[in-house]
């Protein structure tokens, strides 16, 4: 005989809905609401959690910038860091003592992640190991093969939210 979460495992979410209402479309979920860092749409690493130092929430990514993933790594003008070995599908780069803006990690030209070598703060440019092309951080201004797309960013005290888009 099935137990009630395997027979709303087999079930939902149609059938139960037809059969209990919407209270029970909650209880189909895999995960409870209080679960964070299992998402992790294209980056690599562990995913998040606190133990990383960010949650994770739809595309949404609230980072503690004093945990030790963060801290010391973007406090000046200049500095940046690739999210994608702790689970983060983004560059980050101090540009201002208020700002911290977010990118993609997908290179224009080529679509690779993990190739990013530098980022020039006389140019303005980060660069992709990978075929030696630049791309501007200005978030219009395309390198070779187009824009180095921006993401919403939110900086308040020691906590970045970040919406990819
Ligand atoms: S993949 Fe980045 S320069 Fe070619």
């Amino acid at each position: 005989m099935k137990n009630r979460r395997d027979f709303l495992k087999d079930v939902c979410p149609t059938v139960a809905f037809a059969f209990f209402g919407i209270s029970f479309l909650e209880a189909c979920s895999s995960e409870s609401d209080d679960d964070v860092g299992t998402t992790n749409p294209g980056g690599g690493g562990s995913g998040g959690g606190e133990a990383s130092g960010f949650s994770v929430s739809g595309n949404v990514y609230t980072i503690n910038l004093t945990h030790s993933n963060f801290a010391g790594k973007l406090n000046s003008v200049g500095d940046w860091m690739n999210g994608n070995s702790i689970g983060i599908p983004a560059l980050f780069l101090r540009i201002s003592s208020s700002e911290i803006n977010g990118y993609t990690n997908v290179c224009p030209h080529n679509k690779l992640r993990n190739s990013w070598s530098d980022y020039d703060l006389t140019t303005g440019k980060f660069i992709c190991s990978a075929h030696g092309n630049s791309y501007p951080s200005d978030c219009t201004t395309a390198g070779n093969g187009g824009v180095l797309k921006c993401f919403d960013t939110i900086l308040n005290n020691n906590t970045l939210i970040l919406t990819i888009s």
